[in-house]
Parts: C-alpha cells; sequence; structure tokens
C-alpha cells in the first residue's frame, strides 16, 4: 500500500474474512494521518458499523474525555484504528482467523503513519501488537518497545465503564502517556 487512498478503497472493499457478510460499513480509522501517536481499539460495535468511524458510541465519548485530559483529540493530533475494521456480530470478540485476515490493514495503516509511540485500547489490541502474554490487569501503562516503537496499553473504555474503579489507575497512566508525548513527540501536545 502505497497511500492512504489505495488503502482505503481497498479496505472498503474487503472481504478477506467473514465479518464483510454481516457489516455495515467498514471502519477504518479516524484522525490525522500525520500523528505521532497511533491508537488501536479492538474492533467495531453497532455505533461504529452504523457510522463507518470508530469509537463513536458510549465507550467512544469517554474515550475522547480521556483523550481530553491530556490534550488529545481524534480529529488534530492523533490517528485511531482497530485490529478489525468489520463488526463482529453481537460485539462477540473477533476470531483469531478475523484478526489475522484483517492484520495487513493495520500494518499498511502502522507503516504510512510510522507512529513514535502506540497505544493499545484494551486486552484484544494489545494481546495483538505486545504479545499474547499480555495482561491488561498487570501491565497496563508499561511501556513496551515494539520495533521501536513506545507501545503501552490502557484499559478499554468500555471496560472502564463496566468497573469505574479502573478509573483512577487509567488517570495515572494517561498521565504517562502525556509525559512521554512530550519527551518523544515534536508534533503532538
Ligand atoms: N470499541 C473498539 O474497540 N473500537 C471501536 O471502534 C469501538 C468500540
Ligand atoms: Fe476484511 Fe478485516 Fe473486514 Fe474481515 S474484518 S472483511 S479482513 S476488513
Amino acid at each position: 500500500m502505497d497511500n492512504w487512498e489505495e488503502l482505503e478503497s481497498a479496505c472498503k472493499e474487503c472481504k478477506k474474512c467473514a465479518l464483510n457478510e454481516t457489516r455495515t460499513n467498514v471502519v477504518i480509522g479516524v484522525g490525522n494521518r500525520d500523528s505521532e501517536v497511533l491508537f488501536i481499539g479492538e474492533g467495531p460495535g453497532e455505533s461504529e458499523d452504523l457510522k463507518g468511524e470508530p469509537f463513536v458510541g458510549r465507550a467512544g465519548k469517554l474515550l475522547d474525555d480521556m483523550l481530553q485530559i491530556i490534550g488529545l483529540d481524534r480529529n488534530r493530533n492523533i490517528y485511531i484504528a482497530n485490529i478489525v475494521k468489520c463488526r463482529p456480530p453481537k460485539n462477540r470478540d473477533p476470531s483469531n482467523e478475523e484478526r489475522e485476515a484483517c492484520s495487513g490493514w493495520l500494518n499498511a495503516q502502522y507503516a504510512l503513519i510510522s507512529p513514535k509511540i502506540v497505544v493499545c485500547l484494551g486486552r484484544i489490541a494489545a494481546e495483538a501488537i505486545i504479545g499474547a502474554g499480555f495482561k491488561i490487569t498487570r501491565d497496563h501503562g508499561k511501556w513496551h518497545d515494539i520495533n521501536g516503537v513506545k507501545t503501552m496499553a490502557l484499559f478499554h473504555p468500555a471496560a472502564l465503564l463496566r468497573d469505574p474503579n479502573r478509573r483512577p489507575e487509567t488517570f495515572v497512566d494517561l498521565k504517562e502517556l502525556e509525559r512521554v508525548i512530550k519527551s518523544e513527540c515534536t508534533r503532538t501536545l
């Protein structure tokens, strides 16, 4: 994939896995393509499937609030993508086969953005990007070097809606993210 136009037009037509049969829209990503910071979620839910944009439901509203605490904005200084681009029926976890089938699109986005910092949202993204042994309750907020890119995971905003007790830890993780963005990035904050 040499450019975004090529990526987006091909991804919109993708039938590499069975999720293409039940989707309304392919949810490719949102944000500034020149960002230094890439956020990666799990996959579209109902609202995202209908709108064609990541994180636009209730969890998305919380994500926007979390981002705002440290001066990030989906339309200005970050890019947000998902592990799978089509909604798994009834919001089940994407299967290994679906994650594998979809990985080429995220790899292409990763290559085009060439991020300085990657933030995984939740367990599914962290397992895919950081590694199968990742434990979100233990490893959230810690930095990992993934092919030379500083990578961390936050609790998924949907998990924070279910379990508000995790919010104080997430605040600490966000402040750590802000600190590293300020020291590593030149165009973000
Ligand atoms: N949850 C995700 O992981 N991604 C979205 O786009 C929406 C909800
Ligand atoms: Fe293609 Fe990914 Fe959608 Fe499957 S989930 S059809 S691999 S874009």
